[in-house]
């Protein structure tokens, strides 16, 4: 296999090396490309450009192979937990019995948010999306806590920076979710796991008096572990990218939020339920949908089926299909819509048109599926999403500022005018 690529280009030939990965993709390393020949490249969306090198996550689209620092994401999903993969992520390996009770000790010491971050929340409209709060309260964590974590922060500040973020966000979603409601805020309680006390600042009454079903509790570890990561996807990469110019790791934090937010990225689960409630509006006539998703001049789109990485299926909609049914059992809903969503997934893994077309079920089609039987409101959907995918921007932030990297400053391919002079054209 050779090292090196040669370009030829008006009548010359630039020798460009080649960077092998561990697995998967190979690099055309273009690092000196434009200093040799003025040549840029250009890939819109950077679908076909290496922003890094990374070691924390790696996808197989072709194979559906996920792997977080090297570990199947099923045997992760199967024997571990969200918060040891957090600190797998964060810090490349599996944590001792010392270091994960140091990590999600102080996890549980950092829950409680400053009491002003309610004049926050009562400042908002109540019908306000809870992505828009979420990353407008996760940067103004930065005024809150004065070791932000910059170039000048200690690895020690740092650690207790990440150790803030994965206790307060869960914290700040759950009182977000009941000032959507109109109800009390619940405290922590840092007697239960993570999952067990997000739940119980959730739909607890009171502190004390919650205890949320096994079942539920490992529905959700294994949805947070499922979204944990994933590459350099839009929101990771704008992680990357906000965090290259050395802003504390709130407000980078805060921007993958935003990116996060975006219906083509995290706001896809919350997407299949409102189409799943549109179809029942219209009757619940799933064939009859299913038909219009087949008619190419028909505008509507199944949500939540195929993936623009997976080709041929998601291993985390396989992994989470199975926690999909076992809730829905356990709980026995009785549920139009999630009857609709039955219906639909039926037809995707059977019909030949989707099959050939490699649109099955995808994460976003499952998950939203278990929040809604567990009494999650659509728009928290994203939300949800975010709080799995936090330790995953966390690990990126922190290999990105480790490795040293450059701040991000793309080029560009322009196509505007040429110089011209000004001359006013408005009526005097
Ligand atoms: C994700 O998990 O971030 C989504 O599947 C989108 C992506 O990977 O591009």
């Amino acid at each position: 296999m050779s090292n090196k690529a040669t370009l030829s280009y008006n009548e010359k030939t630039y020798e460009l090396n080649i960077h092998p990965g561990t697995m998967g993709d190979e690099a055309v390393d273009i690092t000196n490309l434009m200093g040799d020949s003025g040549l840029i490249t250009l890939d819109s969306g950077y679908k076909n450009t290496g922003s890094t090198k990374s070691k924390i996550t790696f996808i197989d689209g072709d194979k559906g192979i996920l792997l977080y620092r090297g570990y199947p994401i099923e045997q992760l999903a199967e024997k571990s937990n969200f918060l040891e993969v957090s600190y797998l992520l964060i810090h490349g390996e599996l944590p001792t019995d010392v270091q994960m009770a140091e990590f999600s000790g102080s996890i549980s010491n950092h829950t409680l948010v400053h009491e002003n971050v309610k004049k926050f929340l009562d400042a908002y409209p109540s019908n306000t999306h809870p992505m828009g709060v979420m990353m407008a309260v996760i940067c103004s964590l930065s005024s809150f806590y004065p070791n932000n974590a910059n170039p000048k922060t200690s690895p020690e500040e740092v650690e207790v920076t990440i150790h803030r973020l994965m206790a307060k966000m869960a914290t700040i979603a759950a009182w977000t979710f009941k000032k959507s409601m109109g109800h009390p805020y619940n405290y922590p309680n840092n007697k239960l796991g993570y999952v067990s006390n997000f739940l119980q600042m959730m739909f607890g009454l009171r502190t004390d008096d919650y205890h949320p079903d096994p079942i539920i509790v490992d529905a959700l570890d294994k949805l947070l572990i499922l979204h944990a990561d994933h590459e350099q996807n839009c929101s990771a990469s704008t992680v990357r990218m906000v965090g290259s110019s050395h802003v504390n790791l709130y407000a980078a934090i805060a921007a993958g939020i935003g990116a996060l937010w975006g219906p083509l990225h995290g706001g896809a689960n919350q997407e299949v339920i409102e189409m799943l409630e549109n179809i029942k509006a219209a009757g619940g006539d799933v064939k009859k949908f299913i038909e219009k998703a087949k008619d190419k001049n028909d505008p509507f789109r199944l949500m939540g089926f195929g993936h623009r990485v997976y080709k041929n299926f998601d291993p985390r909609a396989k992994i989470i299909k199975q926690s999909c049914d076992q809730v829905l059992a356990k709980l026995g809903i009785n549920d139009p819509v999630l009857d609709i969503a039955k219906q639909l997934e039926e037809a995707a893994l059977n019909d030949p048109y989707f099959i050939e077309r490699k649109l099955y079920p995808n994460v976003d089609f499952y998950s939203g599926i278990i929040y809604r039987a567990i009494g999650i409101p659509t728009e928290m959907f994203t939300v949800m999403f975010a709080l799995g995918r936090l330790p995953g921007w966390i690990a990126q932030w922190k290999e990105m500022r480790e490795m040293g990297e450059p701040i991000g400053r793309p080029r560009q391919l322009y196509l505007g005018n040429g110089p011209r002079d000004y001359i006013n054209i408005q009526k005097r």
